[in-house]
């Protein structure tokens, strides 16, 4: 397995291009870990496409917005100008899994792991996005629903990288949303989604409207009919009616666990209605011989080497002897290896030990400053806010990060931000009043 880290998009692709064997795009990897650690992918080259110049950034351009391919969820959400005019593309960025997994994974990994029930994708549909692809004959536009082919397939060809998504200017009188139906309050799969996109003209009539499913036929679906249902109609009961069957009978859905056919209809309906409104040709390559990395761990600079697929909690874990972050899940689903990458709260197993070259990190272990416990560890203590212990330095971690970011949150803000951190053991209510002491006594030093 080689691990390569491309500096331009043209020794991107020429490196996809000419690999033989299995090639993987690296983003967030928040898809791609949990494939290869659940032994779904091997891939022989790794292609890590964060250092290309642009790639990681939000632009503003006179058309519109150009989201790079490595652009992570949690920076959309603190974008306020992309906020402000795509609100629903925005909201269903920031529901793909937990506060540690946003702060890596991509709309286009979610758009490319091509999973039919992918959050941002029905509202990128319905927003109209464009993916602009990069490839060995040059650079193609394509509407973001023509790139998922079936479940994990796309249609991109051999050496193609898709560089960023582009979203037009908003329309004035226009407004989009994303919904979704799940059983949890949060970190979940769509049982059923909606993204919805209206333009409305002067008098309130709908002038433009774009209506996409997800999680009810093997690709999210663009409902034609549920433009057609609402153009040149006012919004009202009826206009809304129609909508909610156009949707309930364009799906085609399967039967599982999650959801019957017949509650998928249903709600794909209820969902629609409710939604209306609103990085020159430089590379670092690395065999397995290992990836040679330089980083800062709790403010120290250490070096070490690490197998191209080795994950940063293994490496810190294993090779460091940073025993605090814990591997719960291995899928970023319990937040038991909360880490701060950059100033990012993240999940360490779903991030590669080569990735944190020349980052910063910071861990349970650079909490305390010697025998001086940091106000949170001192508030866990004293609400007695753990049983087994397991979740603890993950939830440390994570309350620290909310803290930096909102001195002063309330109880709902805190159960959100430590949505993506599981107890076993069941211990919430005394993490979260921990917490609040804490931010208490941290607001008065
Ligand atoms: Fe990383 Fe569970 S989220 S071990
Ligand atoms: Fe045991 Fe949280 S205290 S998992």
């Amino acid at each position: 397995m080689r691990y390569i880290r491309p500096l331009s998009m043209e020794d991107a692709v020429g490196q996809l291009t000419g690999s033989s064997g299995t090639a993987a795009i690296l983003a967030g990897g928040s898809d791609l870990l949990v494939r290869m650690k659940g032994g779904f992918i091997e891939p022989d080259l790794i292609l890590d496409i964060k250092a290309i110049d642009g790639l990681s950034e939000i632009r503003e351009t006179a058309e519109g917005f150009s989201i790079g391919a490595a652009v992570s969820c949690a920076l959309m959400g603190e974008s306020a100008a992309l906020k402000g005019e795509w609100p629903g593309v925005v909201e269903a960025a920031k529901l793909i899994g937990s506060k540690q997994v946003q702060g890596r994974c991509t709309i286009v990994g979610n758009l490319c792991n091509a999973s039919p029930a992918a959050d941002s994708v029905p509202a990128l549909v319905a927003a109209g996005a464009r993916a602009l692809i990069a490839g060995p004959a040059g650079r193609r536009t394509v509407a973001v629903e023509a790139v998922p082919t079936g479940p994990g397939k796309t249609s991109l060809a051999k050496g193609e990288i898709i560089e960023a998504i582009l979203l037009n200017r908003r329309a004035p009188r226009s407004g989009d949303a994303y919904l979704r139906f799940i059983p949890r309050t949060e970190m979940d799969i769509a049982v059923v989604s909606a993204g919805v996109n209206l333009t409305l003209d002067g008098q309130g009539v709908v002038k433009s409207a774009r209506v996409a499913l997800g999680a009810v036929a093997p690709t999210v679906l663009l409902v034609e009919e549920a433009t057609e249902a609402l153009i040149g109609r006012k919004l009202d009961e009826a206009a809304l009616e129609r909508l909610a069957n156009v949707c309930s009978g364009a799906c085609r859905p399967i039967d599982d666990k999650r959801g019957t056919v017949e509650f998928r209809r249903k709600v794909a309906g209820v969902l629609a209605r409710r939604g209306r409104h609103d990085r020159l040709c430089t590379c670092r390559r690395q065999m397995m011989a290992g990836v040679a990395v330089s980083t800062t761990i709790n403010g120290d600079n250490v070096e070490y080497l690490c197998q191209p697929d080795e994950t940063l909690l293994d490496v810190l874990r294993d090779r460091l002897g940073l025993t605090g972050a814990k591997e719960g899940c291995g899928t970023g689903d319990c937040g038991a290896c909360s880490i701060i990458l950059d100033d990012r709260l993240v999940c360490s197993c779903l991030v590669l030990g080569a990735e944190a070259e020349g980052r910063r990190v910071e861990t349970i272990e650079g909490m305390a400053h010697g025998d001086m416990l940091h106000p949170l560890q001192q508030k866990f203590l004293e609400h007695a806010a753990l049983q087994c212990g397991v979740c603890t330095p993950g939830f440390l971690i994570a309350a620290k990060d909310l803290l930096a970011k909102n001195p002063d949150p309330t109880e709902e803000e805190i159960r959100f931000g430590l949505a993506g951190n599981l107890c076993r053991c069941t211990g919430y209510d005394k993490i979260v009043r921990a917490v609040q002491d804490a931010a208490s006594v941290m607001k008065g030093a």
